[in-house]
Formats: structure tokens, C-alpha cells, sequence
């Protein structure tokens, strides 16, 4: 758990493209909350009239995170402490939050651990750590919030999760599998729950800029060949993932469920996956 404990910051001059008001009077829990693009995902629905509450190991982070939310957008964002491998350490978070604001409309399953790693590299324990967090965790948050709330009220849950997944990604083994698992999860509870007015959605990000995820998967290597790579010839930011959820929890949203909105300006597209290749861009990142 050694991330860097640099403040969160908000978005500057955020421009609103949806009504201030879309999200009145909803409230969301959103995992891994205190940093990154859940920081940022919490950010853009509380600038939408939305109260949030941000869980995840370290109590600290997620305090500092949600005063800073707070005074930014003038809604309340309660910090609660729980791993979601924990189903005990759920319960008691989902039970603090529904004391506090009384219901759950909006669920977003955005925890996770990657790091780079080739798959003969892995140890048991590191394949199962990442199964854990990313795909038993989006299943025991999801599970406590249905539980609690979204059973009997409905309610919309959104699943981060990546591309990966869709081609094999070189290095990404333990991650691909698990987020192709909680894809595989969002197809059979759409199934099942959509009777009860439950949506449920995956949006998967490409690389995106100024993120723990960027830096770990080989952000810092980045070169203008990669970026003019991408179809949209930049990577993308923490506001656009967040702006992408925000139209998925949205009324505007009504008739998605079940599938994944992959985020990534095309990315996956065209994206490097060659072994060789990469093992070359990684020797010379080292060397930086
Ligand atoms: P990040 O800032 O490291 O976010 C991960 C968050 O999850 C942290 O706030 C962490 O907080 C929390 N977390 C980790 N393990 C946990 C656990 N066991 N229980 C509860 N919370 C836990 O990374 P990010 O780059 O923003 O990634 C956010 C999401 O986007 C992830 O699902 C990731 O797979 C996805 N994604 C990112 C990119 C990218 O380019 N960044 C690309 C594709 C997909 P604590 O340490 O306090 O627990
Ligand atoms: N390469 C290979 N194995 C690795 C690794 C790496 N870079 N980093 C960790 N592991 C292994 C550990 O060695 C350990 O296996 P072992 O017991 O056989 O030695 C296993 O993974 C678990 O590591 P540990 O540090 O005990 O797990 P944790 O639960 O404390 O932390 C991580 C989980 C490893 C995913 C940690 O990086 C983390 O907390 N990440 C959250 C932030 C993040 O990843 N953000 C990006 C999201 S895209």
C-alpha cells in the first residue's frame, strides 16, 4: 500500500456541460474515493448536486480528500475506513453511511491494485491479491449496497474497470483477469436485477494523465510516438472518466445496462501489445 500521499486536487474551471442539478438530492458510495479518478469521479457528482461518501484503507487520505471535496463543492462527503475484501468492514461502512444519509442511489465499484508484472513474476499470492481487490471487492461492495438499499429502492452501480482485458495486454495477466471477471459480474446482474430497477454499468478507462494507475503501468515512459498513437492523438484526464460516469448514473443514461463504455479515445485500438517491444520500452525506462 505505498502510494504517495500528495494532496488531491480539484478540477480547475470546471466546465459544466450537464444542469447543476442533475444529480439533486442522490447520494453515492464510491471505493477508492480519496485519490485519483475516484477523487475526481466524486468531485464531478458532487458539483452535480450529489452527496458522496469515499471508502477506502487509509482513513487519513480519505478524511484530508473529502474536506477538500467538501469545500470545493459545497455538498457533504463522508470519509469512511474499509477494504473491500472485507465484507465485515463493509457492512459496518455501508451501515455508517446509510445512518448518516439514508439511502445509496449510486454505487461505484473503483478500487483497485494493478502494478506491471510478467505472468512467470506473479506468486500465488499476487495473482490473488488483484482478484481480490478489483473482482471479489467490486462483488462484496455490490453485494452489501443490494443488500442494504438497492434491493428494494433500485438504484444505479458503476464498475471501473479497463481494456486490458480485451487483447491480452502484455504484463497484465493478474488485472485482465480480474476486470474481465467484473465485466463478465455487470452482464449477469443486469440480467438479474434490472427487474428490481437496478442499472449496472462498466466504464473502462484507457491511460489516463496524472493517475497512480498511469505511473505504475508505464506513464513515465510515455513518448510523443505513443500519444500520436492514439486515435485522438492525447491520453486521457481524470475529468473525462468522470464525466463519462456522470452520464451513466444520469437519467440520460436510462436505457444502458450490462455493458462496458470503454473511455479511451480509441486507445485499445491501436495501442502497443508487442512483448518484445515492450520489454525494450521497459529497459529503457529503467535507465531514465
Ligand atoms: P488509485 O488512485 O491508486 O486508486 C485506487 C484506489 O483504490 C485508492 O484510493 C486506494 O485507496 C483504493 N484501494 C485500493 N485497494 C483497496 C482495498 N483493498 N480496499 C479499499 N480501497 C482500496 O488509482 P487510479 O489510477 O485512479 O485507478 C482508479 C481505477 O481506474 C481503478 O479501478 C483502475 O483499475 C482503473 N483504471 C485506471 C487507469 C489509469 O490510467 N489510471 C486505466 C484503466 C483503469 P487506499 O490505498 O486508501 O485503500
Ligand atoms: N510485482 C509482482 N508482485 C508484486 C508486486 C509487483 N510489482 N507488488 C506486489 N506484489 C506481490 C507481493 O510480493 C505479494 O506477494 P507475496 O506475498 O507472494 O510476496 C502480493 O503481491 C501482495 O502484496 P502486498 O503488498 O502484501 O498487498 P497489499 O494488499 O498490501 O497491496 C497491492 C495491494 C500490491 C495491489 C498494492 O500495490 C496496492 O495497495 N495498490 C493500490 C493502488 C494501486 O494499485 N493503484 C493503481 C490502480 S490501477
Amino acid at each position: 500500500m505505498s502510494q504517495t500521499s500528495e494532496k488531491e486536487r480539484c478540477i480547475n474551471n470546471y466546465n459544466y456541460l450537464f444542469r447543476k442539478d442533475l444529480l439533486q438530492n442522490k447520494v453515492a458510495f464510491i471505493t477508492g474515493g480519496g485519490t485519483g479518478i475516484g477523487f475526481t469521479i466524486a468531485e464531478v457528482l458532487m458539483r452535480h448536486g450529489c452527496d458522496v461518501v469515499i471508502a477506502s484503507r487509509r482513513l487519513e487520505k480519505v478524511k484530508e480528500s473529502a474536506a477538500t471535496l467538501s469545500a470545493e463543492t459545497g455538498r457533504r462527503c463522508l470519509p469512511l475506513q474499509m477494504d473491500v475484501r472485507d465484507p465485515k468492514k463493509i457492512q459496518a461502512a455501508v451501515s455508517e453511511a446509510m445512518k448518516q444519509f439514508e439511502k445509496i442511489n449510486i454505487l461505484v465499484n473503483n478500487a483497485a491494485g494493478n502494478f506491471l508484472s510478467p505472468a512467470e513474476g506473479l506468486s500465488f499470492n499476487a495473482f490473488r491479491t488483484v482478484m481480490d481487490i478489483d473482482a471479489l471487492g467490486t462483488y462484496n461492495v455490490t453485494k452489501v449496497i443490494f443488500d442494504e438499499y438497492m434491493k428494494k429502492h433500485g438504484g444505479v452501480i458503476v464498475n471501473i474497470t479497463a481494456t486490458l482485458q480485451v487483447r491480452g495486454q502484455v504484463f497484465q495477466l493478474h488485472a485482465g483477469a480480474a476486470k474481465a471477471a467484473i465485466e463478465a459480474m455487470t452482464r449477469h446482474l443486469a440480467v438479474e436485477w434490472g427487474e428490481k430497477g437496478i442499472r449496472i454499468m462498466c466504464v473502462a478507462p484507457g491511460p489516463i494523465e496524472q493517475t497512480e494507475g498511469f505511473s505504475r503501468l508505464g506513464g513515465k515512459a510515455m513518448t510523443r510516438e505513443y500519444v500520436e498513437n492514439i486515435p485522438i492523438q492525447r491520453v486521457g484526464t481524470r475529468e473525462d472518466i468522470a464525466n463519462t460516469v456522470l452520464y451513466v448514473v444520469s437519467d440520460a443514461a436510462k436505457l444502458l445496462t450490462g455493458t462496458t463504455i470503454i473511455a479511451d479515445g480509441g486507445s485499445w485500438l491501436t495501442s502497443e501489445n508487442n512483448l518484445q517491444r515492450i520489454k525494450k520500452i521497459m529497459t529503457n525506462q529503467s535507465k531514465l
